[in-house]
């Protein structure tokens, strides 16, 4: 037997909470805003952004922040009671933010609970499509095809609505929209394609 091994995990479980000690772990619904608790009341001059070692350029106008820290990321950050607040937030924002203002350095990182829609086919023409949230907050959930309420004569709904049974793979977009204690969100749609061999 390998004794070491052990002895090496638990090395390097020490190491990770030490680096992580310093950022503040955000969590958040897609769809919904996130709160960076900075302690600011009001800007003094720019602050630094540093998100996902990008430098970020900033521009500040009256209590908000315009930060473009990608060509394709331009998003605003509102600041409202001592908080930057980042609306209607997408996946594409995870990651760590370092906010540098005049004397302090605060650090987050934000993880983005966006649903996406497992789907399985079957050999025998059936499939099933499971709307997972890496979350466990109770949450409800409805589904739609191409827009309009899936009804029960084309699927079988189970799990308290997170898993639907398709008797035959009909064409269309499918999206999983999921209720949570603050709000609402939905899948990317999906187009369901099977394909069963020879
Ligand atoms: C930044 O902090 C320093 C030291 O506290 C202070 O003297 C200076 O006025 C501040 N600058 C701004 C722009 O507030
Ligand atoms: C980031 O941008 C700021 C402001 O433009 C600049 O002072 C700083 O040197 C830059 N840092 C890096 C690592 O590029
Ligand atoms: C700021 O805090 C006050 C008091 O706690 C609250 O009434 C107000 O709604 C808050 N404003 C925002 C924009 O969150
Ligand atoms: C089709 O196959 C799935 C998975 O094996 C099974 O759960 C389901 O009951 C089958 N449906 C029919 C109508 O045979
Ligand atoms: C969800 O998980 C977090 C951390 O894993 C825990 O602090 C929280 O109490 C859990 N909430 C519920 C409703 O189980
Ligand atoms: C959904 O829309 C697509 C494209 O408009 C169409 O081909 C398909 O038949 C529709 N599916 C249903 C179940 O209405």
């Amino acid at each position: 037997m390998d004794f070491n091994s052990p002895f090496i995990l638990q090395c390097l479980l020490v190491i990770t909470t030490v680096t992580d000690g310093s950022a503040t772990m955000i969590d958040v619904f897609s769809g919904s805003s996130a709160k960076f608790p900075v302690g600011v009341e009001s800007f003094q001059n720019v602050p630094i952004l540093i998100w996902n070692n990008n430098n970020c350029s900033m521009t500040v106008e009256n209590d908000a922040l315009l930060a473009e820290c990608h060509p394709s990321s331009k998003r605003w950050l509102k600041l409202e009671n001592g908080s930057l607040v980042l609306r209607r937030v997408e996946r594409e924002d995870e990651g760590n933010y370092e906010f540098y203002f005049n004397n302090s350095k605060v650090f987050f990182t934000l993880k983005v609970f966006e649903p996406i829609i497992d789907a399985r086919c079957f050999p025998n023409g059936t499939a099933e499509l499971t709307c997972d949230v890496d979350s466990n907050e109770s949450l409800t959930f409805e589904w739609l095809l191409n827009n309009s309420w899936l009804n029960a004569h084309e699927a079988c709904i189970k799990d308290g609505g997170k898993k639907v049974r398709l008797e035959k793979t009909v064409p269309g977009e499918f999206v999983c929209k999921v209720k949570h204690n603050h709000g609402l969100m939905r899948t990317r749609p999906i187009v369901l394609s099977c394909s069963y061999g020879e």
